[in-house]
């Protein structure tokens, strides 16, 4: 058994605000990510066996959303916007200077553990394009100079 009691009794309680018990599975994942940063096959296996339902089901709904990581994450989130308004302005171009700068591709991490970088969506700040979000923190109005200083400064 890999997830805590605790986080345990946190999921059963959810669970029980929601019709049927699987309803609770968004809030679990989160739950559970919060505990082990990412989303293992054996956790995700361990969360079937207490929904009553398949791991693939599980893992189905893991790599769906982008907010849940499947393996081990860095310890920052750097992530590049390339929907279109952000692509027009730059975007795709600054995420290849990155993925150059970090010697990564979008959706790996560094070989030290600091940075995982990824691409998104939308995240509503189109007005001042190209941006990235670190964690939660929105860094907006960049060029490749300005996005690389940013990640450099994450320790
Ligand atoms: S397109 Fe990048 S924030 Fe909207």
């Amino acid at each position: 058994m890999v997830i805590s009691e605790a986080t345990r009794g946190q999921i059963e309680a959810r669970m029980a605000d929601y019709p049927v018990r699987r309803g609770a599975l968004l809030p679990a994942l989160h739950l559970v990510q919060a505990e082990h940063g990412h989303i293992s096959r054996e956790l995700a296996a361990e969360l079937a066996e207490l929904f009553e339902i398949h791991p693939i089901e599980v893992m189905e709904v893991v790599t769906f959303y982008n907010m849940f990581y499947d393996r081990p994450q860095g310890r920052h989130h750097v992530y590049v916007c390339t929907n279109l308004p952000c692509s027009l302005r730059g975007a795709r171009e600054m995420l290849q200077g990155l993925e150059r700068h970090l010697g990564i591709r979008a959706g790996e991490t560094t070989e030290d553990g600091r940075v995982s970088l990824g691409h998104e969506e939308c995240l509503g700040a189109c007005a001042y394009a190209p941006m990235l979000r670190v964690g939660e923190t929105y860094h907006e109005d960049l060029d490749l100079d300005a996005a690389k200083q940013i990640v450099d400064a994450l320790e």
